[in-house]
């Protein structure tokens, strides 16, 4: 790795970054020198807050909105990154749906919007990052964002796991098709943050059953995805930030 910041000046997207894991995210690359464009859906207030903050920081910060089940804003959003930014550096595909239904009550439709958001979507910005750099000197790198639940399955969000299953494949296929213009990379978090309508105690009962014990914090996400952001030699790779949970569930007990 390069000595120095060679974060500094570079740019980013992050899809739904105005709160949570995605704005943690974006506050450390900023922290960084990385400029960032600030994909959001419905959060409209929260990402004009974080940009203003971020700008008052030192870097630029741009809000961009989007539906990433219309695979058309997707390309819109983009296109506009691409150009608010004057290029990118780096995309974080961190925006996603989870909501529950298990394999009885199971329906296409809710599959598909699963995939649209949560694999689609991803893979749409991936290529369209890939288009722009290819035949160029220029290469990027791009982070998905998974789940720890990719071992052992989500039967309570059979939906959403099949759609993060679906990214993680994604994500191999794009690191051999993409390269060498683009590194892409995985990070598959444990639970870090509870469901926005559920309390601690969530997340107190999942770290019980952890080989680490102890539980995790944004933090831990935000330094894997920075890491696989400034590596130049490696890519396919899926980083479990998840306390060992995948082990235990993966059958080494
Ligand atoms: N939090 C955890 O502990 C945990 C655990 C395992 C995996 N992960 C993964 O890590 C990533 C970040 O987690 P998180 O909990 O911070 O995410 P989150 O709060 O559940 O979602 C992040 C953002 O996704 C955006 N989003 C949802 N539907 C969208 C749509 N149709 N179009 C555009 N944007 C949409 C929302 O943006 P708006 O608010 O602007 O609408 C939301 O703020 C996710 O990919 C998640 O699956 C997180």
């Amino acid at each position: 790795m390069p000595e120095g910041n060679h974060f500094s000046g570079r740019r980013a997207l992050i899809t739904g970054g105005a709160k949570r894991l995605g704005r943690e995210t974006a506050r450390l690359l900023a922290g960084r020198g990385v400029h960032l464009a600030i994909h959001y859906n419905t959060s409209r207030a929260p990402a004009e807050e974080l940009c203003r903050e971020l700008g008052a920081a030192g870097v630029r910060a741009v809000p961009l909105s989007g539906d990433l089940g219309k695979p058309r804003e997707v390309e819109t959003l983009f296109q506009e990154a691409w150009a608010s930014m004057d290029g990118l550096d780096f995309l974080v595909n961190n925006a996603s749906i989870f909501p529950p239904d298990r394999l009885d009550e199971m329906e296409l439709t809710h599959l598909l919007e699963n995939l649209r958001v949560n694999a689609w979507a991803p893979f749409l910005l991936t290529r369209a990052f890939w288009r722009r750099l290819r035949g160029t000197q220029e290469r990027g790198a791009v982070v998905n964002l998974l789940d720890t639940r990719l071992v052992g399955g989500d039967l309570a969000h059979a939906s959403y796991h099949l759609s993060k299953a679906m990214l993680k494949e994604l994500t191999t296929l794009t690191a051999l098709e993409f390269a060498p213009e683009l590194q892409v990379n995985g990070v598959a978090p444990g639970a870090v943050l509870p469901p926005e309508n559920e309390e601690d105690a969530y997340l107190e009962k999942l770290t019980a059953e952890l080989p680490l014990e102890r539980r995790g914090y944004p933090g831990d996400i935000t330094e894997a995805t920075v890491y696989l952001l400034g590596t130049s030699f490696v890519t396919g790779q899926i980083i479990f930030v998840d306390g060992g949970r995948h082990l235990r569930l993966g059958g080494s007990t």
